[in-house]
């Protein structure tokens, strides 16, 4: 049995796995919407503030739960000394594109808003998604911004997730999901328990497959419950199977040995009447006055 629950469990991660080639994530219009509504508080809580500096952006109310925050950099800085900020480290030799004189990098921590905007098909998230997003500077006073990327030589930017604690055993399924703004998910290898590489801005998370922890943890009880419902059940139907065939057996066993008894003493009988003794005459003529030859069936 546990054989065929294993079986069954590779067959579950086998689909899971064909499911998760073609994936998307959901809601693109709305994340956007929340991207650049932070975005536009980064850019106020730069208002007057000095370049070089991480601060704290504060959020509307409808978006606790979700933290931000916000560092003005000049180009040149970030190519000769990189940068390091809340969860980012970005090494010398990172350039923006297109080329700006000075750029503007927000973190996002999604928080418990994370699950309800992003998913991976067949996966859950480990921890929140993080937004690593960077715009030109000089747009700031104006309503409209230019989204930047990063051009990096030599190593990638790393981004270390802060609550991310992996389920126990799945240290080689988790993934880095990458969440592109088509609409598409990529996902690439851990750097450490809670460390993703990136060469560009976006969304990430770390996501481990369905299987690793619902099924053995969260949803485990109640599948469980069912598994050993059907086990019962089909069990149950075997048993009685089994005894209807053995008690149908014995009956038959036992006519046959019935008929037979009943044919050799008829035999006997008609061969020999002194070979069966004085006792038995009187027995072997009940026999044969009573039909028990067709009420043989009923026990
Ligand atoms: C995950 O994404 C799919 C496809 O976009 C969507 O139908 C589904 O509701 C999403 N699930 C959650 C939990 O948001
Ligand atoms: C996307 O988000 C918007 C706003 O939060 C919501 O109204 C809409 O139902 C969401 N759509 C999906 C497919 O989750
Ligand atoms: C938050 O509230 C503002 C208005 O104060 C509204 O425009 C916005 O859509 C709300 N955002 C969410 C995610 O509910
Ligand atoms: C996140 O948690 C905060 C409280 O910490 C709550 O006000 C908010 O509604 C939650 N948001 C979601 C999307 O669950
Ligand atoms: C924003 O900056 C880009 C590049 O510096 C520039 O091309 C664009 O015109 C600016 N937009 C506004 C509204 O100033
Ligand atoms: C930006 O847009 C807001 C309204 O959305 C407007 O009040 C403000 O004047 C605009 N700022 C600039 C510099 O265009
Ligand atoms: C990358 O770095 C190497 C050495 O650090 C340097 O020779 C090369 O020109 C750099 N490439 C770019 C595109 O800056
Ligand atoms: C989405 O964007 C990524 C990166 O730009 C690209 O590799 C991928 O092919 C795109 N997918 C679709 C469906 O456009
Ligand atoms: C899981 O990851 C931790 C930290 O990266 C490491 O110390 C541990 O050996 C790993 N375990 C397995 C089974 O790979």
């Amino acid at each position: 049995m546990d054989r065929r629950r294993c079986w069954f469990s590779k067959l579950l991660l086998f689909s899971c796995f064909l499911l998760s080639s073609g994936q998307s994530w959901s809601n693109i219009s709305a994340t956007d919407m929340l991207d650049s509504v932070i975005r536009d508080h980064a850019f106020q809580a730069l208002e007057r503030h000095r370049t070089g500096v991480v601060y704290h952006i504060s959020l509307p109310a409808n978006l606790s739960g979700m933290t931000a925050s916000v560092l003005r950099l000049r180009s040149s800085s970030l190519w000769r000394k990189g940068a390091s900020f809340t969860a980012f480290h970005i090494p010398p030799g990172t350039t923006a594109v297109p080329f700006v004189r000075r750029l503007v990098v927000v973190y996002q921590d999604w928080g418990n808003w994370s699950a309800s905007y992003y998913n991976v098909t067949g996966h859950k998230l480990v921890g929140p998604v993080i937004g690593f997003l960077a715009y030109d500077a000089f747009n700031a006073s104006s309503n409209t911004t230019m989204d930047l990327d990063f051009r990096v030589n030599g190593s990638a930017v790393s981004i270390s997730f802060p609550g991310a604690a992996l389920p126990k055993g799945s240290n080689s399924t988790a993934k880095c999901a990458r969440f592109w703004p088509n609409g598409t998910v990529d996902l690439g290898d851990i750097e450490s328990s809670n460390v993703c590489m990136t060469r560009s801005t976006g969304h990430f998370a770390i996501v481990v497959p369905l299987e690793d922890t619902d099924h053995s943890l969260v949803m485990g009880k109640r599948k469980e419950k069912k598994w050993w419902l059907w086990v019962a059940a089909i069990g149950g139907g075997v048993v009685a199977l089994l005894s209807l065939i053995v008690v149908a057996m014995f009956k038959l066993v036992k006519k046959r040995k019935r008929e037979q008894m009943v044919r050799q003493a008829e035999e006997s009988e008609a061969l020999e009447a002194i070979w069966i003794g004085r006792s038995r005459m009187p027995s072997a003529t009940m026999i044969r006055s009573q039909p028990v030859l067709e009420n043989g069936g009923a026990p």
